[in-house]
């Protein structure tokens, strides 16, 4: 379980990242969803020990990141948004690296880099120059370090950005099989459906939304999204309504679309600062 204590990050340029953001993340999977900008990598270097707070804390399966930092940092396992490859090591070299430098025996480390590799699809290329991998392949490689360390709680901040469909599939599988805790983060709603026992929906630094996709879904019961030139929201030219399907059904002739809603629908309903009523 992680608690997240009246979290608060200001930068040094004055900008407020977070702003007392108080969670309990009690499920296998959380994935935070959260528009640009909206705080989901600081939070997640936060809980990682990455980045200090400016005020509160978090609390990871009993352990308080300000005065156990060591025993966290053994604990959990995470991968960046934006990491730099050592280019001249191959995908093995990294895993090994990582395996051992957490304190795992060679022999041991061997056979959980094997495995992660096999399942992320990067046995054929294990022995290559990180500097000679796509870039996709190079995401996959810190995915499978994450994955091969045994850790407690894993952090994965957008793990599958810019992974073909196959790709995102072998990350999504290798993920169900882990038993550790796991938060990540994304930008798909796919993912965040497929993974997730709870989503968290940060707005502007604060969490607007904590339950399971089903749970959220709730609200436009009966209800699908209607898109047209003219509605209750807007993005850019386009305006959009949650109808009942008898309303929607009345504006087909009149050139608007349905849709089922989903969950990029609740991004929709909060706001976020493009959107306008
Ligand atoms: N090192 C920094 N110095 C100053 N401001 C920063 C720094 N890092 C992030 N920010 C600001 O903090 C806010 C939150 O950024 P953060 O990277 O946490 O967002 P995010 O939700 O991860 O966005 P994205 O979806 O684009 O990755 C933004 O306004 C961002 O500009
Ligand atoms: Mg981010």
């Amino acid at each position: 379980m992680i608690e997240i204590k009246n979290l608060s990050k200001r930068y040094s340029d004055g900008t407020k990242a977070l702003e007392h953001v108080s969670l309990k993340l009690k499920k296998r999977v959380t994935c935070i969803l959260g528009r640009n900008g909206a705080g989901k990598t600081t939070l997640t270097r936060i809980m990682s020990t990455q980045l200090k707070p400016s005020s509160g804390t978090v609390v990871i399966n009993g352990l308080d990141i300000r005065d156990d930092v060591d025993e966290v940092r053994g604990r959990l396992s995470s991968i960046p948004q934006e990491v730099d490859p050592w280019d001249i090591a191959s995908p093995e070299e990294h895993i090994m690296m990582y395996l051992t430098a957490r304190g795992i025996g060679r022999h041991e480390a061997k056979r959980y880099a094997e495995e992660s590799m096999k399942e992320l699809g990067l046995w054929e290329v294990r022995d290559k120059a990180m500097g000679d991998l796509s870039g996709g392949m190079k995401r996959k490689c810190f995915v499978a370090m994450a994955l091969a360390s045994q850790a407690e709680v894993i952090f994965l901040d957008e793990p599958t950005t810019g992974l073909d469909p196959i790709s995102r599939i072998e990350v999504w599988a290798a993920l169900r099989k882990i038993k550790g805790t796991i938060v990540i983060t994304t930008h798909y709603m796919e993912e965040a459906k497929e993974l997730s026992d709870e989503v968290v929906l940060i707005d502007k630094g604060r969490p607007v939304m904590q339950g399971s996709v089903e749970e959220l879904l709730r609200k436009f019961k009966g209800k699908v999204r209607v898109e047209g030139p003219a509605g209750r929201y807007r993005i850019g030219g386009m305006h959009i309504s949650y109808l009942t399907t008898a309303a929607a059904k009345r504006l087909v002739d009149k050139g608007y679309t349905i849709k089922q809603v989903s969950l990029e629908d609740l991004f929709i309903i909060h706001g976020g600062g493009l959107i306008e009523g």
